[in-house]
């Protein structure tokens, strides 16, 4: 999702028709909302009390009594997420497989914490072909992450006992990257629950992070990100300059022969998008690949009851260049997606826990489909 408008000038650019969600300080609220009147721009006040949410949703606290949500409908630090994929990593489906996840290290961020990728992997069939997740690239997209840790565990569950999972996984293995902004996720936990780049610094400015989702060499830095240190869209000083978008960058142009799909997973707005977001261009397979994600939506409403958008990016909702989707698509990754979670703006990235099962089910489904879809191409 595009960072909300952090000064007020963007109100004179708004459409007559289209909706705009401002996060706005507590002590600026009347200031705003007076400017809205004048202007006759109608408005509602969504969350009139986030700092609530906020605390409910950090307390994380599994002794409480009334929460009888497991681990996966709560939302978890980093280091508890760090924690679970280190135990995730010693399970194993039968004792046929032994080495059913395995924890490959791909690099560092900034600050220096690892970057670890889950390898599911059943069995060693030659010529074995793969699908990428990632998760936790925007840092307070925080059902992100939580999805990464849904699908670990869903496929560890029901291997052998759903027929689509069973298929998909004896077919392809899968590489999941659970928090790409480690950096990020973890300054959400402990100071700013609404930050979004990553946390690097630079010498010539004093504004921190960069928006790694613009920071990949797919038309860099044109229009729809900025080369301002201090805005949420913050291209970096180069393409691939930080250690996050290296990282991956270099996994996948390591292991580009096997990985055939790739999808990447924020909030919120409920959307299922394909390349390209850094041009109005469409994309060669640009048929197939909507197809896939209108069959995908349309499952989610029908098992659902919730509405999904779907199309190219940049005609879905804005030109947004420097993105991981339409990098790992220029590099040959045909199958290649950002799915945009629940919800479509009442909490946005506060989703409250007990919405994380549906919206991890919802994108389960459309991941499922997908990639059945794409194996039963190749
Ligand atoms: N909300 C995402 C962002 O602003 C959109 C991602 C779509 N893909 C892209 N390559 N920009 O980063
Ligand atoms: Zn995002």
């Amino acid at each position: 999702m595009r960072p909300p408008c952090g000064s007020l000038f963007p109100l004179i650019i708004l459409k007559k028709t289209r909706r705009f969600h401002l996060f706005v300080p507590a002590n600026s609220s009347e200031t705003v909302k007076d400017l809205l009147k004048r202007h006759a721009i109608t408005h509602e006040v969504l969350l009139a009390n986030p700092n609530e949410l906020i605390e409910m949703q950090t307390r994380n606290d599994s002794t409480d009594p009334r929460s009888s949500s497991t681990f996966y409908e709560r939302y978890h630090s980093l280091e508890d997420v760090c924690f679970k994929y280190q135990i995730l990593a010693t399970q194993r489906l039968n004792r046929d497989n032994p080495d059913t996840v395995k924890v490959i290290l791909i690099g560092s961020s900034f600050e220096k914490r690892p970057l670890y990728v889950l390898k599911l992997s059943v069995n060693n069939r030659p010529n074995k072909k793969a699908m990428w997740i990632d998760c936790g690239i925007h840092a307070r997209e925080w059902i992100s992450p939580a999805f990464c840790l849904w699908f670990v565990q869903y496929s560890l569950s029901f291997y052998q006992s759903n027929k689509d999972i069973t298929h998909i996984l004896d077919n392809m293995d899968v590489y999941i990257l659970p928090v790409l902004n480690p950096d990020g996720y973890h300054y959400t936990w402990t100071t700013n629950r609404m930050w979004r780049k990553n946390r690097s610094t630079n010498m010539s400015t004093k504004c921190v992070g960069v928006d790694l989702n613009r920071n990949f060499d797919a038309n860099w830095c044109t229009e729809g990100a900025s080369d301002h240190p201090c805005s949420e869209i913050y291209c970096g000083a180069f393409p691939e300059s930080e250690p996050e978008t290296q990282a991956v960058a270099d996994f996948l142009r390591s292991h580009k022969d096997i990985v055939q799909i790739y999808f990447s997973i924020h909030s919120y707005s409920q959307m299922l998008l394909f390349p390209y977001s850094c041009t109005l261009e469409e994309a060669e397979n640009h048929s197939e690949l909507l197809e896939m994600v209108k069959e995908a939506a349309q499952k989610i409403q029908r098992h659902y009851r919730n509405i999904y958008k779907y199309g190219s990016g940049a005609n879905t909702i804005y030109l947004a260049p420097g993105g991981s989707d339409d990098w790992a698509y220029k590099l040959g990754i045909k199958y290649s997606f950002t799915f945009e979670l629940q919800d479509r703006g009442r909490y946005g990235f506060l989703l409250p826990p007990s919405d994380i099962s549906k919206a991890c089910n919802e994108a389960l489904l459309a991941v499922k489909t997908i990639a059945l879809k794409v194996d039963a191409k190749t």
